[in-house]
């Protein structure tokens, strides 16, 4: 028997989507809205099985670019004109035959075209694994699988607590490098700490950092100041962070900017990838060297952990604040309910985050923790699509 949604609802959908198209001129906020109603109406349309056909689709889609990507495929490929699978696979040196399956597929999806039979042509959606930072998001997603696939034997050869255990994580297990910690596992192989330091820099349009706290209100504050420190991030990585916030506040207002995070990872950057930018080695577990900066940021680094461990990286942030210096948590939030149609991210990063030993949370939870650590919330600046928000936090003032 179909189990397709009554004819009236589908029809209210399609109605939705067909205005919604015809009002659309380009905002992101409308875009991300309508393709959530696409996503809808096809979830609607799905009979059970069409759920596991749809998986099947995906999983060889990502297959096949996992090939094309890893053998440098899409690399090879002029960006200006088409070729034959024949003269790319001499390319790359692999069977003429198995580059056009694979191929077809991605073209199937949109990411490039087959301009003619047998030859193929980028398109901006094939381009996109050329670019740095895109295309290592893709592989580290790739290498996360295995994780996903070990899961099962995962929790079958683990207690419960190992779970929660930093040095037990399904990510380290999957590699064979249980023992290290989700980071140290990172930085155990030099490919994949580049891979990883580069997908954070990606992901602005959906993980934004500014449009939430009003950076360039405190320009006067600021000026008036300026050997208080202005913001310090606080495991900021490559440094793309501090470097968007002076589109609100260029040069920092002649504040100073600070970038910490592990030494191996600050090593690596040069003056040029980090205008106006002091780096700093700092390990969070640590007590925070710089006192009383107006701002602490600590963005994408809770989620990577469980609440006792967060609460421990919040003391030591804590122990530095003065009576009027800002923590600002940039995470998403954890809505209370599932509702098919929300905001997906969320909750695939959710899970991702289960295979390093972190979670997203809920704003009791944040409440929760900041309490523990001496800290209260000012207010919560919340991205205007999405879950994605900057949590605004203080000393406890009672
Ligand atoms: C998920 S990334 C987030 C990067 C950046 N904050 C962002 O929002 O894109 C986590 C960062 O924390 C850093 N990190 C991990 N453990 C750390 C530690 N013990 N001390 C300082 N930084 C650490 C990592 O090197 C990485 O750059």
């Amino acid at each position: 028997m179909s189990c397709l949604d009554t004819n009236e609802n589908l029809v209210q959908v399609a109605d939705r989507i067909a205005t919604a198209v015809k009002e659309f001129k380009g905002d992101r906020t409308n875009q991300v809205e309508l393709i959530r109603q696409v996503d809808r109406l096809r979830n609607m349309l799905d009979e059970p099985i069409d759920v596991i056909m749809r998986q099947w689709e995906t999983s060889h889609v990502i297959a096949a670019l996992h090939l094309l990507v890893e053998m440098g495929a899409l690399e090879k490929m002029p960006t200006n004109r088409s070729i034959t699978a024949k003269d790319l696979a001499a390319l790359v040196g692999i069977d003429e035959s198995a580059i056009a399956r694979a191929l077809r597929l991605t073209v199937m999806q949109g990411i490039g075209e087959e301009t003619e039979p047998n030859t193929f042509a980028h398109n901006a959606k094939s381009r996109i694994f050329l670019r740095s930072g895109a295309v290592d998001f893709f592989r580290i997603n790739v290498e996360q699988m295995q994780a996903f696939i070990k899961l099962p034997e995962y929790f079958r050869t683990h207690t419960h607590d190992d779970l929660f255990d930093l040095k037990k994580s399904p990510f380290a297990y999957s590699l064979g490098l249980e023992g290290l910690s989700y980071y140290e596992a990172i930085s155990y192989d030099p490919e994949r700490f580049n891979m990883f330091n580069m997908t954070m820099t990606q992901m602005e349009k959906d993980v934004p950092i500014l449009g939430m706290f009003p950076f360039a209100s405190m320009k006067e504050q600021v000026e008036s100041n300026k050997d208080r420190p202005f913001v310090v991030d606080i495991g900021g990585g490559r440094g793309h962070v501090l470097v968007a916030i002076q589109e609100e506040a260029p040069a920092g207002f002649g504040g100073r900017l600070i970038l910490q995070d592990r030494a191996d990872v600050i090593d690596s950057l040069l003056p040029v990838d980090i205008p106006n930018i002091e780096k700093m080695p700092y390990d969070f577990f640590t007590p925070q060297p710089i006192k009383d900066a107006r701002i602490y940021i600590l963005r994408r680094i809770l989620h990577d952990f469980y609440e006792p461990v967060c609460v421990q990286i919040l003391k030591n942030i804590a122990s530095a604040m003065g009576p009027t210096s800002r923590l600002l948590i940039g995470e998403m939030i954890m809505p209370d309910r599932t509702q098919m149609g929300g905001d997906m991210l969320i909750y695939w990063m959710d899970f991702s985050m289960m295979m390093l030993n972190g979670k997203e949370k809920s704003e009791k939870e944040f409440e929760q923790m900041l309490d523990a650590a001496g800290l209260e919330i000012v207010k919560i600046w919340r991205f205007h699509i999405g879950t994605q928000a900057q949590i605004e936090c203080r000393l406890k003032t009672v």
